[in-house]
């Protein structure tokens, strides 16, 4: 395995001091916990009152801005002390925001992750260890009877619906400006299929971009339902197509067309599959390729990533598709799926690196 420099530097070799690695097998034992205290000093606004007074405020002035009661801030406070998202000064008692408190109040991607683990995963990895001896998401029980959560998507409540759409498209919007410059710039693309083309965002972006292409978006009948009112009414949106499909029937082909598609999209799909699985939509791909058809898959490919705190959302994320949404994908590495590509009999003709939060697009040919 090759790792990116970031990573060999960190996954290679012990980097703790003993001191350092024993308080991080306590972060971890008291890991739940971190968690919930952080995210309520965020929801009672007590970070951003932190943040706000440039002189720190006494727990008296937290308590009576955050309408809370002493002990609840009292608790709250002394738990974040020794999570280190506050400091005090000890003379005047007076709290006030550190620099990781700050980042966990301004980072959009960690806003995002925690709302998507609160939402989303935090009931369900209680079922984790189900989920990994049965190769299911048992974890997604509690929210509905689907085999995977992509049947459910478009019935789960509206906080947790919110939620998985902001993680989602946190991670992928911030590669599309870049991707259609690779996809439209290099090569004329007049017609574009969408694998597991969600909500259409995408699709919007494209027909936007070039006012020629035709996008078709193939995905279950209940995303290209939410997709088709997403788009109404949208620029462009006349020249997107859905095309419902469940690529998990190895009988389903996909769709034809007239003088061979320009090229094929997965972006933040191929992630959803096992290995075994991926060989099969990839091959059913291939038969929907001519020689001239591109595949660009776009992923979030873990082994690549330029910080090391990317490669740990991803390789946490992972476990989000085991208890939660089909209990056997991941976020692969780069020889995962080049093993899978060269199984489906393709070849990858180039990879695009660092594009968004950490993308990276696989540019593939037909091997024919
Ligand atoms: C993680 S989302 C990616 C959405 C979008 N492409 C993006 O980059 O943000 C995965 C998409 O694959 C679709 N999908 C999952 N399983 C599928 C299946 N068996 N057949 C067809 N589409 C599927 C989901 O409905 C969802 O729209």
């Amino acid at each position: 395995m090759k790792l990116s420099p970031a990573l060999e530097k960190r996954y290679t070799g012990e980097h703790f001091t003993a001191p350092d690695a024993q308080r991080l097998a306590e972060f971890i034992a008291w890991g739940p916990v971190v968690f919930q205290v952080s995210r309520l000093m965020m929801k009672f606004g007590i970070l951003d009152m932190l943040r706000d007074a440039e002189e720190g405020l006494t727990r008296e002035e937290v308590a009576k801005k955050a309408q809370l009661s002493d002990y609840a801030v009292k608790c709250l406070l002394e738990a974040s002390l020794s999570i280190g998202t506050v400091l005090i000064n000890p003379e005047t008692e007076k709290y006030a925001i550190s620099k990781t408190g700050w980042f966990l109040l301004t980072d959009p991607a960690t806003q995002v992750n925690i709302d998507f683990n609160h939402n989303v995963n935090y009931q369900g990895w209680f079922y984790l260890e189900e989920s990994l001896r049965n190769g299911k998401p048992e974890g997604l029980k509690h929210f509905g009877p689907w085999p995977t959560i992509y049947e459910g998507l478009s019935s789960l409540p509206e906080q947790v619906q919110r939620s998985w759409f902001g993680f989602d498209h946190f991670y992928s919007d911030s590669a599309f400006p870049e991707a259609l410059e690779i996809i439209f710039r290099e090569h004329q693309t007049r017609s574009l299929y969408d694998v597991g083309g969600n909500t259409g965002e995408w699709a919007l972006q494209c027909v936007t971009f070039d006012k020629d292409v035709e996008v078709t978006i193939l995905d279950l009948p209940q995303q290209i339902r939410m997709m088709q009112q997403n788009i109404a009414d949208k620029p462009g949106a006349e020249r997107i197509k859905g095309y419902s499909i469940n690529l998990l029937d190895e009988t389903m082909s996909f769709p034809t067309c007239k003088d061979g598609i320009d090229a094929i999209w997965m972006s933040q799909f191929l992630d959803c599959f096992s290995m075994p699985q991926i060989v099969s939509i990839l091959r059913r791909a291939k038969a929907a390729m001519t020689a001239n058809t591109r595949l660009y898959i776009m992923e979030t490919l873990w082994d690549r990533q330029r910080y090391e705190p990317a490669a740990f959302c991803l390789t946490m994320t992972s476990l989000y598709f085991t208890a939660l949404a089909n209990g056997n994908s991941k976020m692969y590495n780069t020889t995962d799926l080049q093993q899978c590509i060269t199984e489906a009999g393709l070849g990858i003709e180039k990879i695009y690196d660092g594009l968004g939060q950490g993308h990276c697009i696989i540019e593939v040919k037909n091997k024919k």
